[in-house]
């Protein structure tokens, strides 16, 4: 985007992106790069993730540090986490930003998959802010960024243990925003409403739901990455150094 805000702060900042290689992610690790932040990000899609890293080296000049990971093995965050310290330094941006929006019927839940989709959807967030927290306090200030959703504000069924994560991004957003302010480290929630990245368009966006985005957002335009990119863009520079504990929603007027 040629007419994308400049953040001079943003700019040598050890950036951490989880689920960075393709979606909305992928267009984070595009705009940090792009203002000359220090971009690494974990993400389970390594053919699209390697892609990525090609276009934004060619694009920004610089290629983001790709660590492959999957999210719901806590001591390979721990580790990916050590490697972009030893490789790049203290992280001073985490944006938690990886999830999975798989459906499910309220009868076909299992423990086991209630479990698997907490694995993926809420505990890396907070894992991920404990491993980067001592890298902020010692770089004296910092900016997390949990990503939420709209889809339960909304009422959404047809997936309650995604919504259950979601709405819990907030209780973990205060909570932290909270123990972490003390040290300068400032923690919000993102709540993107219903953005047309490629997945999106493939697996969920019919005929039929394009009219109710027609009928619910205030605005008729389509939500698209940069624009979720933009606010967490001025959530994680200085620009925005007196929000935390917020929730900032990107929904084209939706919720
Ligand atoms: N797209 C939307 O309409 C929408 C709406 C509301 C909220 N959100 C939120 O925005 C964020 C990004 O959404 P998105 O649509 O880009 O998601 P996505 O599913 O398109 O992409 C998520 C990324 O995380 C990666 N990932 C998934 N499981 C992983 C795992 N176990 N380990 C490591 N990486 C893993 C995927 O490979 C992918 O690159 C999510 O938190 C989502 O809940 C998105």
């Amino acid at each position: 985007m040629s007419n994308e805000a400049r953040y001079p702060s943003l700019r040598d900042r050890v950036t951490f992106i989880t689920g960075g290689g393709s979606g909305i992610g992928a267009e984070l690790t595009r705009s940090f790069a792009a203002q000359g932040a220090r971009v690494a990000f974990v993400d389970i899609a390594e053919t699209e993730s390697r892609a990525l890293c090609d276009r934004v080296k060619e694009e920004t000049g610089q290629a983001p540090l790709f660590i492959p990971c999957d999210l719901r093995d806590i001591p390979a965050l721990q580790a990916a986490i050590e490697q972009v310290r030893g490789q790049l330094g203290d992280v001073s941006v985490l944006l938690n930003n990886a999830a999975n929006d798989q459906r499910h019927a309220v009868e076909e839940v299992t423990v086991e998959y209630w479990d698997e989709r907490m694995a993926i959807n809420q505990r890396p967030m907070f894992f991920a802010a404990q491993s980067i927290a001592p890298h902020m306090k010692r770089f004296g200030r910092g900016s997390i960024v949990n990503f939420g959703s709209i889809s339960w504000k909304i009422g959404q069924g047809g997936m309650p243990a995604y919504t259950m994560a979601k709405a819990s991004v907030h209780g973990l957003t205060r909570g932290l925003a909270r123990d972490l302010g003390p040290f300068g480290i400032r923690v919000n929630t993102l709540l993107p409403g219903w953005v047309m990245t490629q997945r999106q368009l493939d697996l969920w966006v019919t005929p039929e739901s394009a009219k109710q985005i027609d009928a619910s957002q205030c605005i008729k335009d389509r939500v698209m990455p940069h624009h979720i990119a933009a606010m967490a863009l001025f959530l994680a520079a200085d620009d925005s150094a007196a929000c935390t504990a917020q929730e900032f929603t990107v929904d084209g007027g939706w919720s």
